[in-house]
């Protein structure tokens, strides 16, 4: 009786510590790496090709893609623009009229980080309306839903800690509108408002813990979480929709198409895109510099960023106490939305009341947008 010849040495099979033996790799570098890097390369080769549903071929199906484009055209700008600022209320803005002002294409740089931070607000916004009005948080994508609810925070915290670094009339005041509205968030407002002021007042410290939270702290949180939101989409695989289109184009139809090359084409054009708009937004309209702060000087109205401006409205209209409970309200509303939509399907399984509460949630936060938009006080 033959035993059979044991396999070269090359082509015995790999087995990660406690795991399973993995097929060997295709080729001869493939085993060398699988030997040295004990992964599974098929599984690999899959996760990183997985078929995409035909929708996400038009470019407002798949603009989650987008803010994640921007958020890397932040962090290279942002580590340039680091290089010269400094995070001291008596050198802050002067560092930002020389990086304008003095440096190389330091305008250049500054205008497309401070475009790129209004475009990605923008992008985030209307990725979750499409996911939203698509009812793409359905069973089981709840958790990355509420993961987006954590993105679309802290991108808004971003802009706030961003706009607040440059030491305008505008960011300390509105850095102080933002440490009242903290102060009254009830049990641990007061608490909350001295860690972020770095004390009672605006002061030193405030600055940079913004410094710190803007290019420390946020990154770090929006890097865990786009890891988690992408993870649990790619597992999940993106919601597919039934189009009448399709469904006439009968059976045979194939319903998604490869990854690699076509979706990474998609997202490589609409980057070529982005570029090109935010250099024509960048030359056209730079970053400009408003006057200086002046703690001694409360400006007759201060206008925070346009993805501020419902705050502010509603702020005005109710009072702190209860535009921060209502506010933060609506957010929890917001954030468990997946499961209070559940419950409404069990009871009424075709209700599409959602849609109805969505469109009445964004004409409020419009109506709120363009009042503060053109109102004087
Ligand atoms: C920095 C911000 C964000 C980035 C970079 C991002 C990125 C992405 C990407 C690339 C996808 C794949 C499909 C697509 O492009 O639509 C996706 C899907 C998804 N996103 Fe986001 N997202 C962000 C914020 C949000 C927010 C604010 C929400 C909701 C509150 C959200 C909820 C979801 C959900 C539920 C899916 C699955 C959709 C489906 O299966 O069709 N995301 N996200």
């Amino acid at each position: 009786m033959t035993t059979a010849a044991p396999p070269p040495p090359d082509l015995e099979p790999v087995t990660p510590h406690g795991g399973r033996p993995l097929p060997p790799a295709r080729t001869r570098f493939g085993r060398w790496l699988q030997r040295r890097v004990p992964v599974d390369l098929e599984a690999l080769r899959y996760y990183s090709n997985e078929p995409v549903p035909n929708h996400l071929k038009h470019w407002w199906w798949c603009l989650g893609g987008t803010p994640a484009m921007l958020f890397t055209v932040q962090a290279a700008t942002g580590i340039l623009l680091s290089f010269y600022y400094v995070p001291d209320p008596s050198q802050a803005y002067e560092s930002v009229r020389r990086v304008s002002e003095v440096v190389p294409f330091g305008w250049f740089l500054r205008s497309i980080h401070r475009w790129s931070s209004n475009l990605m607000i923008a992008a985030v916004i209307l990725h979750m309306m499409r996911v939203f009005f698509t009812g793409a948080y359905r069973k089981p994508r709840e958790l990355n839903w509420m993961i987006g609810i954590g993105l679309l925070g802290t991108t808004f915290f971003f802009g706030f800690t961003g706009y607040s670094l440059v030491y305008e009339q505008l960011s300390y005041w509105g850095a102080t509108v933002a440490g009242n509205l903290t102060e009254a968030v009830p049990l641990i407002g007061t608490y909350l408002a001295r860690l972020l002021r770095g004390g009672e007042m605006i002061g030193d410290n405030t600055l940079t813990r913004f410094f710190i939270l803007h290019i420390g702290i946020l990154p770090a949180l929006i890097t865990a979480l786009l890891a988690g939101h992408i993870l649990l989409f790619r597992l999940h695989g993106v919601t597919e929709f039934e189009f009448e289109s399709a469904r006439l184009r009968g059976p045979e139809e194939k319903k998604t198409f490869p990854f690699f090359p076509d979706h990474v084409m998609t997202e490589l054009i609409i980057g070529i895109g982005l570029a090109f708009l935010l250099t024509c937004l960048a030359v056209i309209f730079p970053a400009g510099l408003a006057e200086k702060a002046n703690p001694l000087l409360t400006p007759a109205h201060i206008k925070p960023e346009w993805y501020f401006f419902w705050t502010f409205r509603w702020l005005k209209l109710t009072g702190l106490t209860l535009a921060v409970l209502s506010i933060g309200f609506f957010g929890f509303l917001a954030l468990v939305w997946p499961f209070i939509d559940q419950a409404i399907r069990r009871r009424r399984p075709a209700s599409e009341i959602s849609v109805k509460i969505g469109l009445a949630a964004v004409c409020a936060l419009l109506v709120l947008t363009v009042w503060e938009a053109v109102a004087t006080h």
